[in-house]
């Protein structure tokens, strides 16, 4: 388990202070991938760094690996009492690997050299360091590329040498920060699926930070959103996902969400979005338990409503549905009242976006 309590870094600037983690709690089940999010400045890579203490806090306490409760007073990491030494935060690194956006490889080294370089000075001999170095080439797909240079790699093949890196004294963590947003869209995916199966494989616990949604949806279990060196709201994916609390979770989703279109369609005032009187402009969200899309009809049938969709984006997250429509309903204001309330019933979220009826 990694445990994080009011974990807090201040950088003092010409300028002034920046509080980059400005009071931060969260605990990460051993196993599972953990997401961090937020935009450029929220304090994400302040919080990694702080997590293997290549950033130390200055105030704080963190739990990870064999290190139960090291305790930060004016920027001072101490264990069990005693100010810790660079012998036992090296050691404590050791079982934590480390990814990053720009892949971070030594650029006149081979791929061997690179993935062999964290073993160097491990005490192991020069064919086990080989055999390791292959067992990882193999771990990453990429057994074909062990004399490469790095420059003679695609994007997607470097991540996959720093992953074997990274892994290279088979840590039980392993943290990433924007892994994926150097890459394309088709690199992004193998690595995302690449990272998925490690962790199901290896049973390695992953942080993941990114400002991309889409990283979120496609592997963590749980997230934290991050503002301003805060963590404003954090749950499970698909909680987060359906139903969003903070604004700037709201953005995040919205943003990412085809049925997020419908705020500049507003926005626009555009025809599809005018109502007449007594009529509804909803979003109508599809909770946890809803069945699926045809508790819409049966809505529609069965209360003499008209459903008018203007836009509708439906898909399954951890085996849930996620999204639903957003259209026009109409229809006497008792069916319409009727409809809503089956709707709610049924475990599909009503929003009204634009009311045309009178109370
Ligand atoms: N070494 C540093 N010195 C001074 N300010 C820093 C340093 N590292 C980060 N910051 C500042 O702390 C804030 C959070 O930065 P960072 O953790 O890099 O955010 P993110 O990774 O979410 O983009 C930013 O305002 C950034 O400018
Ligand atoms: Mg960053």
């Amino acid at each position: 388990m990694i445990e994080v309590k009011n974990l807090k870094k201040t950088f003092h600037l010409k300028s002034g202070d920046v509080k980059a983690l400005d009071d931060v709690s969260f605990s990460i089940q051993e196993g599972s991938v953990y997401g961090v999010i937020g935009y450029s400045g929220a304090g994400k890579s302040t919080l990694v760094r702080c997590l293997n203490l290549l950033e130390v806090p200055d105030e704080g306490t963190i739990t990870i690996e064999d290190y139960q409760g090291i305790e930060m007073h004016g920027g001072i990491p101490t264990y069990q009492g005693k100010r810790m030494t660079a012998r036992q935060q090296n050691q404590m690194r050791r079982g934590i690997g480390m990814i990053f956006q720009h892949f971070n490889l030594l650029e006149r080294s081979t791929v061997f050299d690179n993935i062999a370089y964290p073993l160097k000075y491990t005490g192991r001999s020069k064919a086990e360091i080989a055999e390791r170095v292959q067992e990882l080439l193999a771990l990453v797909d990429l057994r074909e590329k062990i004399d490469a240079f790095p420059s003679q790699l695609s994007g997607g093949q470097k991540q996959r040498v720093a992953i074997a890196r990274a892994l290279a004294a088979n840590p039980r963590i392993l943290l990433s920060d924007e892994a994926t947003s150097a890459l394309d869209p088709d690199a992004t995916e193998s690595i995302l699926n690449l990272l998925k199966d490690l962790n199901r494989k290896l049973g390695i616990t992953i942080v993941l930070i990114t400002h991309e949604m889409a990283v979120i949806k496609a592997i963590a279990d749980r997230v934290a959103v991050m503002e301003e060196g805060k963590i404003v709201e954090e749950g499970t994916v698909y909680d987060i996902f359906s139903d969003p609390q903070a604004p700037i979770t709201r953005k995040f989703i919205s943003s990412a969400s085809p049925l997020g279109k419908i705020d500049k369609l507003i926005a626009d005032d555009s025809s599809l979005t005018q109502i007449k009187p007594g009529e509804v402009l909803a979003k109508l969200i599809f909770q946890k338990d809803c069945v699926g899309e045809h508790i819409l009809t049966t809505m529609a049938q069965q209360y003499s409503v008209n459903l008018n969709i203007i836009l509708a984006n439906v898909e399954y997250l951890h085996g849930n549905p996620l999204g639903g429509t957003i259209g026009i309903l109409s229809g006497s204001p008792e069916n319409l009242a009727a409809g809503i309330r089956f709707l709610e019933e049924n475990h599909v979220r009503t929003e009204v976006l634009k009311d045309g009826r009178v109370d």
